[in-house]
């Protein structure tokens, strides 16, 4: 895959489809990670010399985070330190205009390419976005692993009409990924309640032999420990509610064909009742042993189970994160998912986070984003990817280069 960062490219205008994609709480977005990872690739350009036009998705249509991209606009502009202009447009005359002016160094943000349908239902990914931006653009980059699972246009479509790049992201992301990729005895730590994906993995992982172990905390560690037959307490409530009952003869299935590989709590910490005269009613945390769990919720992992995961970080050279170990977000509950985290960030293993709340835990505690070896950006192209699975993002940039040969 060829890196942009490899070629020249002043005078150039370029189109860079960054992740801008971030939480939004009425109507304002909230948490700016991505727009500070892809800042430094935009920026980069621009100092180089590009004309940069980028172009980003922000929510999904009927979404109450289906924005426009000007607040993101406005957070560049905070963060790079230099003028950046927005467009609330993508293909029209406004949009147009604009790129066809832009100077050597201009950054131009362009609004959500998800506000045109073509960007997510034309079948072969080249909607009319790449039929009216091709003709005025010299380069393509693609920034973003995290999008990169999307067969959308313009994450695909251009590179059928100009030589397309992997911006610096996405080049640090894949490298980071494929050296657990290519590694072996990988230790997995899998928590959270996207159960489908740490199967995903997991089954990859385990049948090819190259995990480790697979270290369980969060509502899968729930899941597993209903399926082997504990009783989760009133967890069993929450199971049901969020369907995942329904995978409980999966979990069993992958105990069963991975004897002793996936390792479950031995404690957990219960959130019961605390006193009642007081308003609202106190939660209180109380440790058991899974055999002896009768009420309450299961919200975090317990001290003998830490002190088991943690001995085992200290054993991997690879290590991968993705979710929770409990409810973090409540100090008595935090405890496994921190714990976890500092292990990780002393260990001299090469670790690789993932998924949104396991980097806001991290950021939570203030632990510091270099102690870690990535700290990932990507949720499910993440997973895919991991999977084994081929990206169309990457693979339209593998294939570009055959088509588009540059010279540096
Ligand atoms: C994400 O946050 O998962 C990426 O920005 C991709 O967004 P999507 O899941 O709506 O395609
Ligand atoms: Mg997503």
């Amino acid at each position: 895959m060829r890196r942009i960062a490899d070629y020249e490219v002043r005078g150039k205008r370029i189109l860079v489809r960054v992740d801008l994609n971030c939480p939004v709480e009425n109507g304002k977005i909230i948490g700016d990670t991505r727009i500070r990872a892809h800042a430094g690739t935009i920026k980069g350009l621009s100092d180089r010399g590009a004309r940069v036009v980028v172009l980003s998705h922000q929510g999904r249509r009927g979404r109450d985070d289906f924005i426009t991209l000007e607040q993101h606009a406005r957070a560049l502009h905070r963060i790079i330190g230099k003028d950046v202009t927005y467009v609330e447009d993508v293909v029209g005359p406004k949009a147009r205009e604009a790129i066809k002016n832009l100077k050597d160094g201009d950054i131009l943000v362009l609004d959500n390419v998800r506000h045109l349908h073509c960007e997510t239902e034309h079948p072969h990914g080249r909607g009319e976005i790449i039929v009216h931006l091709s003709p005025l653009a010299d380069y393509y980059v693609l920034d973003a692993l995290s999008v990169a699972h999307r067969k959308h246009s313009s994450i695909v479509g251009f590179s059928h009409s100009m030589p397309c790049f992997a911006g610096g992201v996405l080049a640090a992301e894949i490298d980071a990924v494929d050296k657990v990729r290519h590694g072996r005895d990988v230790t997995f730590i899998f928590g959270g309640s996207k159960v489908e994906d740490s199967f995903a993995v997991m089954k990859r992982w385990l049948s090819d032999g190259r995990a480790k172990e697979v270290l369980v905390g969060g509502a899968l560690a729930v899941l597993f420990l209903h399926a082997q037959g504990h009783n989760v307490g009133d967890s069993l409530a929450y199971l049901k509610d969020s369907g995942l009952t329904g995978k409980a003869a999966e979990a069993r299935e992958l105990l069963d064909r991975f004897d002793g590989k996936i390792v479950l709590p031995v404690d957990v910490g219960l959130s019961v009742p605390g006193a009642a005269d007081v308003s609202p009613p106190a939660i209180i945390r109380q440790e058991s042993d899974v055999q002896n769990i009768r009420k309450g919720q299961i919200w975090d992992i317990g001290p003998r189970t830490v002190e088991r995961y943690v001995e085992a970080i200290n054993n991997s050279h690879f290590i991968v994160m993705n979710g929770p170990a409990g409810v973090y977000e409540l100090d008595d509950f935090s405890r496994g998912t921190k714990s976890i985290l500092e292990a990780i960030s002393r260990s001299d293993a090469f670790s690789l986070l993932g998924g949104g709340h396991t980097i806001s835990a991290m950021e939570r505690f203030g632990l510091d984003p270099r102690n870690f070896g990535y700290v990932s950006l990507s949720g499910k192209a993440l997973i895919e990817y991991l999977c084994g699975e081929e990206l169309p993002g990457v693979a339209a940039l593998n294939e570009n280069e055959k088509k588009f040969p540059v010279g540096k």
